[in-house]
């Protein structure tokens, strides 16, 4: 051994000494053994990392210039907005730090969505993942979160008339509800109070809430082990040194693996991020690079395409019942409808986990929930008509459906025999 080595040797024993470390990088890393078929749905795991690290470190150089107050400047613009101005046209590569956050945020909710659909379709939220599911479902709760009050940041027209639309809907609640509303805001309409509160939401409440959970879904993940496209539990089959049979360790296999979905995505990424940041205005909203103003209204405000399938859920109760009326109910509908995703340990009684051996019935119910999903998601974007929202009724019927007779079809349902050991 070199004296090099043997001088890193001894340092790393004088840590082991003291701290864990290389019984940590054996137990998450080396010696922990994920099973052998992982496939491209795979990568959105460690991509939920990779993007949730691009938007603390472009958020931390954002923080640095950004300025939440909505008074306005010498030239009658709101500072917010001529802060982030700024940091476009003045600060050395801010545009870049900017245009890798905003893309970073709607980045993220595609990498999350794919993510929780492969927990779908092979069945991940299954015993024994409950509580991974559920820190999961907590995480994307804290994603919502996080974006809409980083949306209000910019102060322009869609960021103020968003706020004011989403902040209105909680006083939709009986008797408490106004008052909920002002507390919220800080004030009568959404103004510095509100922009000072979400700002502060934004860099460190959410964000330490996020970092915390993603520990703890990992935590969850590795004391039980990942889930396969078979879904078959790999931890039955070990050999006479206790490793499973279909087990490989996670580096250096899926540590390389997950790099080539790292420069992948780096790449689609840089696409937009350099050449279309707006995405055609799905990313960057045109509204949005107007100023707030509290007295001029937008002809059209609808919320960033992410949130949209459950803004179409709200809008698609027109009914009141019990004497409360049809806005309190489309509440309760859009909270329903992400909270209901939480249950799916629970409502999915099928004897097999992954998609592969599922019978027709849950694959029917699957494609109509998707389609239903995308459906709800374009109509959002758009304003309402008595057609639109009819389709939009329809479609959160279907949404629901998918859930709640879970029970049902994936008890009645005929699947094939889970195969003993991994396939392909
Ligand atoms: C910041 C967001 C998130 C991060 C950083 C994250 C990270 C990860 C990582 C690294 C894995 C292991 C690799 C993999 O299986 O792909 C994983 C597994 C998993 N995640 Fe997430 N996740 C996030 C959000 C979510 C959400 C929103 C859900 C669902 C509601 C979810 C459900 C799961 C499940 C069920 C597994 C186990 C999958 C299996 O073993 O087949 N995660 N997550």
């Amino acid at each position: 051994m070199s004296k090099v080595n043997a001088l890193l040797q001894d340092t790393l024993d004088w840590v082991d000494a003291r701290f864990p470390l290389t019984a940590n990088w054996k137990a998450h890393l080396s010696e922990y053994y994920a099973p052998k078929n992982f496939n491209f749905w795979y990568f959105f795991g460690s991509l939920a990392i990779l993007v949730l690290v691009i938007q603390i470190v472009t958020g931390i150089f954002l923080v640095m210039h950004f300025k939440p107050d909505a008074s306005l400047n010498a030239s009658g613009v709101p500072v917010a907005f001529a802060s982030v101005e700024y940091i476009m046209r003045d600060v050395p590569w801010g545009w870049l730090i900017r245009y890798m956050h905003s893309t970073g945020a709607s980045a993220f909710f595609i990498v999350v969505y794919m993510h929780m659909f492969r927990g779908l379709i092979y069945g991940s939220y299954r015993k024994p993942r409950e509580l991974i599911w559920i820190f999961g479902m907590m995480i994307f709760l804290c994603l919502m979160a996080e974006a809409f009050f980083g949306y209000l940041l910019p102060w322009g027209q869609m960021s103020y008339w968003g706020a004011q639309v989403i902040v209105n809907l909680f006083s939709a609640i009986p008797f408490i509800g106004p008052d909920l509303s002002l507390w919220l805001r800080g004030d009568f309409v959404v103004g510095d109070s509100t922009l000072n509160r979400f700002f502060s939401f934004h860099v460190i409440a959410v964000p330490l809430v996020l970092l915390g959970l993603v520990a703890a879904h990992i935590i969850a993940l590795h004391e039980v082990g990942s889930n396969n496209p078979d879904g078959v539990e790999i931890k039955k089959k070990k050999d006479a040194n206790g490793i499973p049979l279909d087990g490989i360790p996670f580096h250096p296999y899926y540590s390389v693996k997950d790099i080539v979905g790292v420069v992948v995505f780096l790449m689609v990424f840089s696409v937009i991020v350099f050449f279309m940041p707006e995405f055609g205005g799905y990313f960057l909203e045109y509204n949005n690079f107007f100023p707030a103003d509290p007295l001029v209204t937008p002809p059209h405000i609808a919320p960033v395409w992410y949130f949209t399938p459950y803004y179409s859920i709200l809008r698609a109760v027109t009914y009141p019942l019990f004497g409360l009326d049809a806005k309190f109910w489309g509440v309760v509908a859009m909270g329903a409808s992400t909270v209901i995703i939480a249950f799916l340990p629970w409502l999915d009684r099928s004897p097999v986990k992954s998609i592969r051996y599922r019978g027709p019935l849950f694959k029917g119910f699957l494609v109509a929930f998707l389609i239903s999903f995308f459906i709800l998601g374009y109509l959002g974007m758009l304003g309402p008509t008595p057609g639109r929202t009819l389709v939009s009724q329809i479609c959160s019927v279907i949404y629901f459906a998918f859930f709640l007779l879970m029970p049902i079809y994936t008890s009645l349902d005929k699947c094939q025999p889970e195969p003993d050991r991994v396939t392909k």
